[in-house]
């Protein structure tokens, strides 16, 4: 489905910090998250318009609560187009918003596999196009997110992106596009990595003996411990493990099976040399599957 934006999408009655209007293309998991995100930071409701055909209740009962405009059809250039549509949806969605690009509009994509030349192609009346990459975490605001941007982007430019993104988590600039494939195997596939280690570890929990309800709930915390605790300290991940390794302990006994022979970290090697290869087939940087 194609929503027309004509002239004033977004009034410009109040704007982003650093920011001005915003227009954000898409509103499901992805965009609602970063749209909440952008609230919460103290983006006026006001600077930004949502376009989304059948925006799920929460986002209309958000929209109406907040102030946020919702499908309008009078729109106008807007300062930053989000695009967080799926990517098989965007030539379509893409129809829609060409009204609100101007020489002064940032395009800030979040869809996997679209590169910044088609997003070039897609929004050719865009000033700046920066491509990113968020992982699933971003819908609790503990994102890992890359982004490259254009060759020649202005750094206002870049920096409203990094205000919009850094909404929802952290922010890694690329200096080279060919880089999101690595940073997509790792950061994006990466959650399902940690959730398959909670698996691996509940089922490791069982064959030692525990209840499985009290495995699972011991693996579950264990690794949002874990993660909290590397978060709040800032200390390398080598220097908190050889701190709770007593040598001759239970944890030294653990580790001697866990790292003997690098085959984790060969398994791991394996495993994002596959998902980087993956990725680059499906955004047509690298062989077709
Ligand atoms: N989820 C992740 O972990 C993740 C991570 C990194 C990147 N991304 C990227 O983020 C993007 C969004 O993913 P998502 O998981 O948020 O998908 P999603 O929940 O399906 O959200 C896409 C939204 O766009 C709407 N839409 C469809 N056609 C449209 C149109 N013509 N104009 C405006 N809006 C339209 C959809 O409405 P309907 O539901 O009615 O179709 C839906 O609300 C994708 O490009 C994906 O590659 C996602």
């Amino acid at each position: 489905m194609t929503i027309d934006i004509g002239p004033n999408a977004v009034d410009g009655a109040g704007s982003a910090p650093g920011g001005g209007t915003i227009l954000l293309l898409g509103a499901g998991r992805m965009g609602g998250a970063m749209l909440r995100g952008w609230l919460a930071q103290g983006v006026p409701a006001s600077a930004i318009a949502v376009a989304d055909p059948s925006p799920a209740p929460d986002l209309v009962e958000l929209a109406a609560r907040t102030g946020v405009r919702l499908n309008p059809v009078d729109g106008a250039p807007v300062d930053t187009l989000v695009v967080a549509v799926k990517p098989q949806m965007v030539e379509s969605a893409a129809a829609g918003v060409q009204a609100a690009l101007a020489p002064r509009t940032l395009v800030l994509s979040i869809m996997a596999g679209k590169t910044l030349a088609d997003l070039r192609r897609l929004f050719p009346a865009a000033g700046s196009v920066v491509r990113a990459m968020p992982n699933l975490p971003a819908a609790v605001g503990r994102g890992a997110t890359v982004a490259v941007a254009e060759a020649g982007c202005p750094a206002d430019r870049k920096a409203r992106a990094e205000s919009l993104l850094t909404a929802v988590g952290s922010l890694e600039w690329l200096a080279d596009e060919a880089l999101v494939d690595a940073a997509t195997a790792l950061s994006g596939s990466g959650p399902a990595y940690v959730f398959y280690l909670v698996e691996c570890l509940t089922r490791a929990g069982v064959e030692v003996g525990l209840p499985a309800d009290v495995s699972e709930r011991l693996a579950r915390a264990t690794v949002e411990g874990a993660g909290a605790l590397m978060g709040a300290t800032g200390q390398p991940a080598a220097e908190l493990r050889a701190g709770v390794t007593s040598p001759g302990g239970t944890t030294a006994a653990g580790l001697s099976k866990l790292m003997a022979d690098d085959h984790l970290q060969s398994l791991l090697n394996a495993t994002l040399r596959a998902a980087a290869q993956r990725a680059a087939e499906l955004g047509g940087t690298g062989p077709k599957a």
